[in-house]
């Protein structure tokens, strides 16, 4: 008999552990299947390409997002974190996969980028003593949390965002791509059946303690570009209100 949940942390374990062991992408376990993702660099993963996201490109190279500390949240191979290195940011980068961290140092080593990658879960101990950052990103990992995550989630935006600093990110757009199915059928299925599609609606309200900025369809890139955009994500800005705003 288990009677051992004491804290909000035991809860979030708990409710981590309701999903079957194939569908976890999220936590620790879930890290080898990433490191199966990743495992052949030729695939034709949109991602796989080493380029920014459109959108983030946008913000910085209109002055919005403006050099700083910046924590990338689930980076995979790095592509967005080389980007802002290059860019005068002060980079910390969090991934789960062992796999995806070595061929972004790789990456980074290719390119002369100083950037300090770490190997974890965002909601493990890796980020402890971090922060304040000005700009937290996430290009994708989001949208592979469950639900109960999303507390757990805003709780780490809260902990780790200077006032005033800016959370950007991209997911999947509902009616582009993602599960659409309602959050409690997904305990039921105990699969988030690849990832979750969010509407507009559900990030502002999600997100509402932030201001919007930007929040809009990713725009989709030519191969010859040298940005990522896919119009099935969503791409969005918000800024963390500062005590006197
Ligand atoms: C769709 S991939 C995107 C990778 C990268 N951001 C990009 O766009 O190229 C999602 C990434 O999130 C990572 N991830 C998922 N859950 C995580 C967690 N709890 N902590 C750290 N990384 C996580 C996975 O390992 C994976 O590399």
């Amino acid at each position: 008999m288990t009677r051992d949940i004491r804290t909000v942390d035991d809860v979030m374990t708990m409710l981590d552990g309701l999903f079957s062991d194939g569908a976890d992408r999220w936590t620790e376990e879930g890290a080898a299947w990433w490191d199966g993702f990743y495992a052949d660099r030729s695939k034709p993963v949109p991602f796989f390409v080493p380029k920014p996201d459109e959108g983030l490109a946008a913000h910085v190279e209109r002055g919005v997002l403006k050099p700083g500390r910046v924590l990338e949240l689930g980076c995979g191979p790095g592509r967005n974190a080389l980007y802002l290195a290059g860019h005068g940011f002060e980079v910390d980068a969090v991934d789960l996969s062992p796999a995806a961290l070595d061929w972004a140092r790789e990456r980074a080593r290719e390119a002369g980028a100083e950037i300090r990658f770490h190997h974890g879960d965002i909601f493990g101990p890796v980020l402890a003593g971090k922060g304040p950052y000005d700009l937290i990103y996430d290009s994708g990992c989001f949208h592979h949390l469950p639900p109960h995550r999303r507390i757990s989630y805003l709780a780490l935006l809260e902990r780790l965002l200077a006032p005033g600093g800016h959370f950007a990110f991209t997911s999947f757009a509902a009616g582009g791509m993602g599960c659409e199915l309602p959050d409690a059928d997904l305990y039921r299925d105990r699969s988030l059946h690849g990832g979750l599609a969010y509407t507009a609606e559900s990030l502002r309200a999600i997100f509402g303690a932030y201001e919007e900025i930007e929040l809009r369809r990713m725009r989709s890139q030519s191969a010859e570009s040298p940005y990522f955009g896919e119009d099935f994500l969503w791409t969005g800005l918000f800024r963390r209100p500062t005590p006197a705003s």
